[in-house]
């Protein structure tokens, strides 16, 4: 088969498609011919040499997928030859075929085309881990989701939205009406505003129960003053960097804060079956009934996957970048 490969560790000229072997199907697992996947952030830092993939998985970058079931394995149940799916992945997305566990898959309701389905998985499962699994969201809470306009952003909205919570967001002042569309209640443009100060106004001072946080460095101060009382917030990257200088515990003491991080591509394969059921079960029906949405903001061939990875480095994207693949 084909796969896009990368060269050498470094910028996005070194995305080449190659020719590698076929996966081979194990039990429990189904082979997929590949008709898009979709970009992640780690896709970068892992084509820099930056973020290698964890232990027993290829070296080939995409961490989700969709495509057309072209052969089952040994005990699988519940899918067919033929069937329409998407799946979370721990990489192996940008190739013409994977080889992937059963219980990763996400059967597509009719009217949902590839490469909507390929920009579901990562973000959306990110998110509803995030709000859902690890800060416990509930309904009337207020959620501070910074990098609104990324692709988890754009899920986590929707999520909050669904769930009954007030979703605030920062992003630059250019993103902001399509975020607002999708449900955000407040958009602050992090980079001329106090976005605490912008939480503690639009909360009437109470601040956010839930902050999700991509960001880490310089904002770890300004989160502990936008959490509310008993807040959780969930680090979940660090595009801003990962050292933090001189700060006081005394928020996260007085006002009883959780402070958490995590990665979804790391965990077992047992977590990660676990929350591709809960997903399945819990909001995998929304998507049929089109209450949440994929936010597809751009589409390229993979033979372009080098100007896809550019578009995204340049911070210009609002929601999902997806690469075609097959047919
Ligand atoms: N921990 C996990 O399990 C997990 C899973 C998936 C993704 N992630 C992380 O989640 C983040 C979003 O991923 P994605 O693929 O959805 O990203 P994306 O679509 O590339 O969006 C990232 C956005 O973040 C904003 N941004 C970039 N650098 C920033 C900075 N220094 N300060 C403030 N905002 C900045 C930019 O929007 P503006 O124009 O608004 O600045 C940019 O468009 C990434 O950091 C990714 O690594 C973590």
């Amino acid at each position: 088969m084909k796969a896009i490969t990368v060269q050498a560790p470094g910028d996005a000229s070194q995305l080449q498609i190659t020719e590698v072997p076929d996966p081979v199907v194990g039990p429990g697992q189904v082979l997929v011919y590949v008709a898009a996947t979709a970009l992640n952030r780690a896709d970068i830092l892992q084509r820099e040499g930056k973020y290698p993939p964890p232990p027993g998985v290829t070296e080939i970058l995409g961490l989700e997928m969709a495509g057309t079931v072209i052969e089952i394995g040994e005990g699988v149940s519940g899918f067919e030859v033929g069937d329409n799916v998407c799946a979370l992945l721990g990489g192996g997305g940008y190739a013409q075929l994977i080889a992937v566990s059963a219980d990763m898959l996400l059967k597509l309701p009719e009217r949902l085309s590839f490469t909507k389905a390929a920009a579901i998985p990562e973000a959306f499962i990110t998110a509803f881990q995030a709000l859902h699994k690890i800060a416990g969201l509930q309904k009337g809470e207020t959620v501070l989701i910074h990098a609104g306009a990324s692709g988890v952003g754009t899920a986590a909205i929707q999520l909050a939205k669904l769930a009954g919570a007030v979703p605030i967001v920062t992003a630059s002042g250019i993103k902001h009406q399509p975020l607002q569309d999708l449900g955000a209640q407040r958009c602050i443009d992090y980079r001329s505003e106090d976005f605490a100060e912008a939480v503690l106004d639009e909360t009437q001072g109470k601040g956010a129960n839930v902050v999700l946080d991509f960001v880490g460095g310089s904002y770890l101060e300004k989160n502990f003053r936008a959490l509310a009382l008993d807040g959780r917030l969930v680090s979940l990257a660090a595009l801003g960097g990962a050292r933090v200088e001189s700060i006081s515990l005394a928020p996260l003491l007085r006002k009883r804060l959780q402070l958490t991080g995590t990665t979804l591509r790391s965990r077992s394969p047992e977590y990660k079956r676990q929350l591709v059921a809960d997903f399945r079960t819990q909001i995998w029906p929304h998507f049929a009934d089109r209450s949440v949405r994929p936010v597809v903001d751009s589409i390229y061939d993979w033979e372009l996957v080098a100007d896809a990875h550019r578009y995204m480095e340049a911070n210009a994207n609002i929601g999902k970048i997806v690469l075609t693949i097959g047919e």
